[in-house]
């Protein structure tokens, strides 16, 4: 039996691209793991009206951990139409996949690394390594979402906080609410999370990015636990931003931040942000992590007018299975992939079109199996 099992699921579009990709590198590692198959993406949204089946969580229960390429999510009339004829008009409702895993497998966490490495003509600048940990179970993803919003709920709100008397004029239908949901536990394991990383990587400070002063109730709990969670860790001082200041900072001085810490929403911008400081989506890697179970995944999607071109650059993928070789215990495995990542990127010879290169997503593989 092999040491390790890995659920494979490259999902759709350049997802199975950058896949092929990974495997590449995995097989020069000689990483001692079996890969079965996980069933994920659009064609099961659409042929079984469930993007992610029930047999896919069965595997995930069963693995070490998974290794996800990418998926697509289409806004809901549209994946309504693209149901086959024998599964419309019977209820179904599209949830991105990916945001249920993460919740059905309590991931609650979602690691995004951004490190320029020299050489890579897209960077911002060459001195950022930077870490982003987004929340990754709840805030306003959650689920908890409301259209039309019923007269009953509206009382019922409205009996608990008056502000919603504002919109008194405005009928049921023609209002949308999103709850953002904080829960202590989300909180608290996700900023341990972040100290814990400062700590032994040695990052001089956290910082709490959310926004306190109008969000009173929900960023007022992150920012309460995250200072009960400093007084833990003497040694790491704590910077407290607020979302909006963040951004511009993160433009201004990137430089000068090591690991941030915040909500679903905003850490879903944030790390966007800093993509694109060192490299844009070809470089963003991510990890979906819990207390055993953890799946790895680049931060672009699928990127549909690309699928099967295998143009795009696989650096996110190839980093994500780094990420993935260091929670797996193989660090000097994980090692020896980031070194050869980074020299085929300062050796600027094969590069993907992002790059102003024409190389393949394989051709960049191959390169950096070599190094191998
Ligand atoms: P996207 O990330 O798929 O692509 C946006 C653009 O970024 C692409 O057109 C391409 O120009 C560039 N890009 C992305 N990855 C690249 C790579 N590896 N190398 C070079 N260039 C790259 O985002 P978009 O277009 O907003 O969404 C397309 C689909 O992907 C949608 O259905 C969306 O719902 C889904 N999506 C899925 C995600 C996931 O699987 N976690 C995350 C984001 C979007
Ligand atoms: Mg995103």
């Amino acid at each position: 039996m092999a040491k390790y099992r890995i659920a494979w699921m490259p999902g759709d579009g350049i997802g199975v691209d950058v896949m092929d990709a990974a495997r590449i590198v995995l097989d020069k590692l000689n990483l001692d793991a079996e890969y079965p198959q996980g069933d994920i993406g659009w064609e099961f949204w659409r042929t079984e009206g469930d993007a992610l089946p029930q047999r896919t969580l069965d595997l995930l229960h069963s693995v070490d951990c998974g290794l996800f390429g990418a998926i697509t999510s289409k806004p809901k009339d549209e994946a309504q139409a693209e149901l086959i004829p024998d599964l419309q008009g019977k209820g179904l409702t599209y949830r991105s996949p990916i945001v249920r895993l993460r919740q059905a497998l309590n991931l609650y966490y979602n690691l995004r690394p951004c490190k320029a490495y020299p050489g890579n003509p897209l960077n911002y600048r060459d001195d950022i390594d930077l870490v982003i940990f987004r929340e990754n179970t709840e805030g306003e993803y959650s689920g908890v979402e409301y259209h039309p919003v019923a007269d009953e709920l509206r009382e019922m709100m409205k009996k608990h906080s008056a502000a919603l008397g504002n919109f008194d004029d405005v009928p049921g239908d023609e209002m949308a609410m999103t709850v953002r949901v904080v829960t202590r536990r989300g909180a608290e394991r996700v900023i341990r999370r972040a100290f814990e990383y400062a700590k032994t990587r040695g990052y001089p400070t956290v910082t709490i990015v959310e926004k306190p002063n109008v969000l009173r109730e929900t960023s007022g709990m992150m920012v309460r636990i995250a200072r009960e969670i400093a007084g833990e860790y003497p040694d790491i001082e704590l910077w407290e931003t607020n979302i909006d200041a963040q951004v511009m900072w993160l433009v201004k001085n990137p430089q000068n931040y090591g690991v941030l810490v915040t909500g679903n929403l905003f850490g879903d911008i944030v790390s966007d942000l800093s993509a694109q400081l060192v490299g844009g989506l070809g470089f963003a890697s991510s990890g979906n992590i819990g207390d055993d179970l953890a799946v790895f995944e680049p931060t672009h999607g699928s990127a549909p007018k690309y699928a099967g071109k295998y143009v795009s650059n696989p650096n996110a993928m190839l980093l994500t299975t780094k990420m993935m070789l260091d929670w797996l215990g193989e660090t000097d495995m994980a090692k020896a992939l980031e070194d050869a990542i980074a020299g085929v990127i300062l050796d600027g010879k094969v590069r993907t079109y992002d790059m102003g290169g024409d190389s393949s997503t394989l051709d960049v593989a191959n390169a950096v199996a070599e190094r191998l």
